[in-house]
């Protein structure tokens, strides 16, 4: 079948643009661009289908069906009333919308949601003669987005966001989302022959995301999407890209990566994600407290999200990690540290100023990602 050209958007979370952007180069997407919390690219019905098996770092994939500026509601009916909705919603299609108005005239998200919906069902009722529709079918969650009176409509074409791999069981107090940690892996010098650390492991997404970037698992073969039931994309697009992506993993490449946490309880729960990713021999997950950890090997890769001291009472002993950290890894100046933390005084605590930070976004929270990069290793240690 001759494939077709659809706007697609990956969308990212704040500061995580590049890293995606750098993904759809690396997936050979075509026209690629980058604004605010996500990444527009050219593609097929093929490339919608590889984007949602393969990008690591975007929040989901979506079919961008047209933007246009609207201030009054009968524009923003109008428009919407001219796009092709028949092109991808089939008659059975069942779809629901959602919104977001940010500095907009048009600021009612329930009034824009309620006209847009009028206004695809009566595209769609010149398109199908009918005047009533089930909506028994596959789900299209449309998603209008309007920013500074120039709205967006697209379709979700992933389901539940990208993070939600397959291997992660219940989580812990604090999980960092697979996408984040992802991100942190993708902005290190970490690669998959270069020793992993994270001291403050959790629930293990970070050595586990790691593992799966070394091994050329694709994140998303564990889960579905929403876009795997929709009439223009078909099955066979998906079995031809899961089958591919099933031959495309190295089980013979183990990277060298551990993990650790004070939590007992944490580190069994990382131990069974990370066989649910099929992963668990390439990581060595260990019972310990930050203040006891021995680092393994030199030239090692520290990356970790920690604890913020955000919670009450919490505040002293976080401190007394921070700097029991930096005294373990001022011990061996070749590891390199990338660390996580929305605590503004960390540097002084760890002892040393970053060679570079950036603003990045965990939930709501916002933190720095505080980066130290240790010198490469001779070759024989490479
Ligand atoms: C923000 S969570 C990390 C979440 C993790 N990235 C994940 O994927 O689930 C911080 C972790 O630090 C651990 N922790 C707290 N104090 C510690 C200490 N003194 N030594 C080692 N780990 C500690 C907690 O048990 C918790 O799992």
């Amino acid at each position: 079948m001759e494939q077709s050209k659809i706007q697609i958007i990956a969308s990212t979370t704040f500061g995580l643009e590049a890293v995606v952007k750098r993904e759809c180069q690396a997936l050979g997407f075509q026209n690629i661009h980058t604004y605010d919390g996500k990444v527009e690219f050219e593609g097929s019905e093929k490339d919608i289908v590889k984007a949602n098996l393969w990008l690591r770092c975007a929040g989901r994939v979506w079919v961008k069906m047209g933007s246009f500026t609207a201030v009054t509601f009968t524009e923003l009916f109008d428009q919407t009333k001219a796009l092709p909705w028949g092109d991808w919603i089939p008659v059975d299609g069942k779809f629901t919308v959602v919104g977001k108005s940010v500095k907009s005239t048009l600021f009612s998200v329930s009034d824009c949601q309620a006209i847009v919906k009028k206004a695809i069902v009566e595209k769609l009722k010149e398109k199908y003669h009918v005047d009533w529709f089930d909506e028994t079918g596959a789900n299209y969650t449309v998603q209008v987005s309007i920013l500074k009176d120039v709205v967006t409509l697209s379709i979700d074409t992933s389901g539940s966001g990208l993070h939600m791999r397959g291997y992660r069981a219940n989580a812990l107090d604090a999980p960092l989302k697979e996408t984040l940690a992802s991100a942190l892996i993708q902005l290190s010098y970490w690669k998959k022959d270069r020793v992993l650390l994270d001291p403050f492991c959790g629930s293990g997404t970070i050595p586990i995301e790691a593992a799966m970037i070394a091994r050329n698992i694709a994140p998303g073969l564990n889960r579905s999407f929403a876009c795997e039931k929709w009439e223009r994309i078909g099955q066979q697009l998906w079995k031809d890209a899961r089958k591919a992506a099933y031959q495309a993993i190295d089980y013979d490449y183990t990277p060298t990566l551990y993990g650790s946490d004070i939590d007992a309880n944490a580190i069994d729960l990382a131990k069974e994600n990370a066989e649910k990713a099929g992963v668990d021999d390439c990581i060595t997950f260990t019972v310990q407290p930050v203040e006891e950890l021995k680092l393994p090997c030199r030239y090692g890769i520290l990356i970790t999200n920690p604890p913020y001291g955000e919670r009450l009472g919490d505040l002293r002993l976080v401190e007394d990690m921070y700097r029991a950290l930096g005294r373990i890894m001022r011990e061996d100046m070749t590891w390199s540290t990338y660390l996580m933390t929305s605590m503004e005084h960390f540097e002084s605590l760890f002892g040393r100023k970053a060679d570079k930070k950036r603003k990045l976004f965990n939930g709501r929270i916002k933190t720095d990602y505080y980066q130290y990069e240790g010198p490469r290793p001779p070759k024989e240690n490479q």
